[in-house]
């Protein structure tokens, strides 16, 4: 065979090596893209050096309170949708750099199962203990390779110290659509707020997970970072189907609360202290007389120099008879004795403050009674017997701040207006000056914006 021949026959073999190399190198290709567009998209997903992935749409309703003193703990809980194994919670000291996630410390989440509409939930709940009071924290929750992203709250000084903290009424209905505002603009108002007192009545159907997932929503990521401290009013006490009168299945799942208060009204009667306040929640829809005396054993040893207290039915009734506010005989000489400075309520979906004095005598000091309402749900006022100020047809939200030796009270309307304010001096023997601030000559709103009694 000559050279030309053998060159002829090899031409077959010359040309499957091609081709067979030119494969080989189109998979090597193939394999090295999809390999860094794979990292790309983790890197996109945020996984960090340790392995874990920020997942969104996992970790749901993400809401801090408080089990103990705030200044040294901080409560947390969530909900997933499936059950996961080994639900954690990380927290370290926050720092500008990225790199505090070193530091991070790992907390077992305590894992319970609520049948939640059709379907099961999964809540998850940790206590963050040995805390550095006034310390700035970041953290986050998972389960398995699964991450949050991180959110940062601040521990209350462990003593007094100027700070503000908000107050809704009654969200209640169209929460979603029309309480978001509320919220929304009442954080813009007050970004630095420590905490936030819902007055009852957070969702119409207390065992509805939907308005339950509305009242979340509406709020989003600021309940992961500014603590809630909820009172139950009588709709967290409605089922609606049985009617039978109880408190929502879902309030101890997914509030973590102090249970200092008393038996079988657990985790709705508690205090905390706060930087010079004691912050008491009531709960005004049962058992007045054995919280009553509780009131009394907490007010005996009462090391703060304010004392507020939150829950929803009024003492002072604007709209409801007086069969909704029966409590207020048994408590009303309590908050007196003890020299109580402010009562935050809800319930009637009014504004309404004053003294509470049934005589209409104008006084200047004793606890201060306040109706507030920060949903889109409005009642006219029928009397406004001992109050100063009063209002329909707005949605609110109140910021309050206090300092060593003055409360500064405002309601503010959801578009931004002020429409009321005052001043509480209050000397180191408890005197105090009330100041009013209302704004200029900011006539009382109304529904048909006439004066009425
Ligand atoms: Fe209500």
């Amino acid at each position: 065979m000559n050279p030309r021949q053998q060159l002829l026959r090899r031409i077959p073999v010359i040309i499957s090596l091609g081709f067979l190399t030119i494969l080989i190198l189109c998979v090597l290709i193939f394999l090295t893209y999809s390999h860094l567009d794979g990292k790309q998209q983790q890197a996109n997903a945020g996984e960090y050096s340790s392995g874990q992935q920020v997942q969104t749409g996992v970790f749901e309703r993400i809401i801090l309170t408080w089990k103990e003193n705030p200044a040294t703990s901080q409560a947390v809980t969530w909900r997933t949708n499936s059950p996961t194994k080994a639900a954690v919670a990380e927290i370290a000291p926050a720092d500008s750099s990225p790199d505090f996630q070193k530091n991070a410390q790992t907390f077992q989440a305590t894992s319970i199962e609520l049948q939640a509409g059709e379907k099961n939930a999964y809540y998850h709940s940790v206590n963050f203990t040995n805390l550095i009071p006034n310390t700035l924290y970041a953290y986050r929750v998972g389960s398995g390779d699964l991450r949050s992203e991180w959110f940062q709250f601040r521990t209350a000084n462990d003593q007094a110290e100027p700070f503000s903290f908000i107050y809704f009424g009654d969200a209640q209905i169209q929460i979603r659509s029309l309480w978001s505002r509320t919220i929304r603009s009442a954080i813009l108002e007050s970004p630095r707020a420590r905490f936030m007192i819902h007055a009852g009545d957070l969702v119409n159907h207390g065992d509805s997970d939907v308005q339950w997932g509305e009242w979340f929503d509406a709020a989003g990521w600021l309940f992961a970072m500014v603590p809630s401290m909820p009172a139950a009013g009588n709709h967290e006490y409605r089922n609606q189907k049985t009617s039978v009168k109880r408190l929502s299945p879902h309030w101890r799942p997914q509030f973590m609360l102090p249970e200092n208060g008393i038996a079988e009204l657990e985790e709705t009667v508690y205090f905390i202290d706060y930087q010079g306040v004691r912050v008491v929640v009531l709960n005004s829809n049962s058992k007045a007389e054995k919280q009553a005396r509780w009131l009394e054993e907490i007010f005996e040893q009462n090391p703060n120099h304010w004392t507020v207290i939150a829950f929803h039915h009024p003492i002072h009734a604007s709209v409801y008879g007086p069969d909704e506010n029966k409590h207020g005989k048994i408590w009303k000489p309590i908050f007196e004795k003890y020299n109580v400075d402010l009562i935050l309520q809800g319930h009637e979906h009014i504004y309404a403050r004053g003294f509470g004095q049934e005589n209409n005598i104008r006084q200047v000091s004793g606890p201060l009674y306040i109706t507030s309402v920060s949903g889109p749900k409005m009642y006219e006022i029928k009397s406004r017997r001992g109050m100063d100020r009063a209002g329909e047809n707005m949605q609110l939200f109140q910021v309050i701040s206090v300092s060593r030796d003055i409360l500064h009270y405002r309601a503010v309307t959801v578009t931004g207006e002020l429409y009321d304010a005052f001043d509480i001096v209050k000397e180191s023997d408890g005197k105090k000056l009330f100041v009013e601030k209302i704004p200029g000559d900011l006539p009382e709103r109304r529904f048909n914006s006439q004066q009425k009694n």
